[in-house]
């Protein structure tokens, strides 16, 4: 029997054997250039796998969106960044934090960003997006099918996560606690999430703030390797001023 190591040897001379046979006997067939790497619409090429993951994770980013945010952009260029980072390397983004008051477009902004994340066609993409008082809601005894536990077990593991609306619900000894539990799970996890609050995260004039509705160990968690955005501007869900 053939060893494979003297095949393999062999090959390159029994190539060179042909190949020369054949100039000689059709000296006027010049060998053209072999190219058989894919090319970006073709299996095989990094591009195109990128491109399958980026359409499925753009269907589960559409089905964790409401209809009002199925056209969000992310056109903050510091929510862009972040976004870009997440798609690169989610372990080590951190997470954003939208502030500002009612109708500047945190929301908008959030959900543009999970879209970009999808759109560049991480390897994971498991995303949920959720209000803090709906949480609170799914979270009460007999809130959810599944239970308490299991829900906040969802919620701190989901490789992705937006919280929407943090600190307007009525703050109670309950809200402090599974927000904390929340919080911290995915602080610990190192699990990207995007917080938007109409609070600010620390008021300079002792005014109300994330803080004093949250608690400092839940905001000193969240807050730690965040990038705060402060959304400025008008109330979009008015017409403006004439
Ligand atoms: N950049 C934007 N371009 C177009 N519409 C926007 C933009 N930002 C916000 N909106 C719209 O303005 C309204 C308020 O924005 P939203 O994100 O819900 O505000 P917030 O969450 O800060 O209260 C929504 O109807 C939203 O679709
Ligand atoms: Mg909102």
């Amino acid at each position: 029997m053939t060893d494979p190591q003297t095949l393999a040897t062999d090959t390159p001379s029994a190539l060179a054997r042909l190949m020369a046979g054949i100039a000689e006997r059709h000296p006027h067939i010049a060998p053209g250039p072999v190219d058989d790497a894919p090319n970006p619409n073709e299996p095989g090429h990094p591009e195109y796998h990128r491109r399958r993951r980026a359409d499925w994770a753009l269907t589960r980013w559409q089905t964790a969106t409401p209809p009002r945010y199925r056209h969000a952009d992310a056109t903050h260029p510091e929510v862009q960044a972040w976004a870009d980072r997440v798609a690169t390397d989610p372990d080590t983004a951190g997470n954003l934090l939208l502030t500002g008051t009612t109708g500047t477009g945190k929301t908008h902004q959030a959900y543009g960003a999970l879209r970009r994340i999808a759109a560049a066609g991480p390897h994971v993409y498991e995303v949920r997006a959720i209000t803090a008082a709906d949480m609170y809601g799914l979270l009460r005894p007999k809130g959810s099918d599944r239970g308490a536990e299991e829900e906040l077990r969802r919620l701190a593991r989901v490789p992705l996560l937006l919280l929407d609306d943090l600190g307007s619900a009525k703050a109670s000894e309950f809200t402090e606690e599974v927000t904390y539990r929340l919080v911290n799970e995915r602080y610990n996890a190192c699990r990207p999430t995007i917080y938007t609050s109409n609070l600010p995260a620390r008021a300079a004039s002792g005014g109300p703030d994330l803080t004093s509705a949250l608690g400092e160990r839940i905001v000193s968690r969240l807050s730690e390797d965040t990038t705060v955005v402060a959304m400025t501007g008008h109330d979009r869900r008015r017409r403006p001023a004439a």
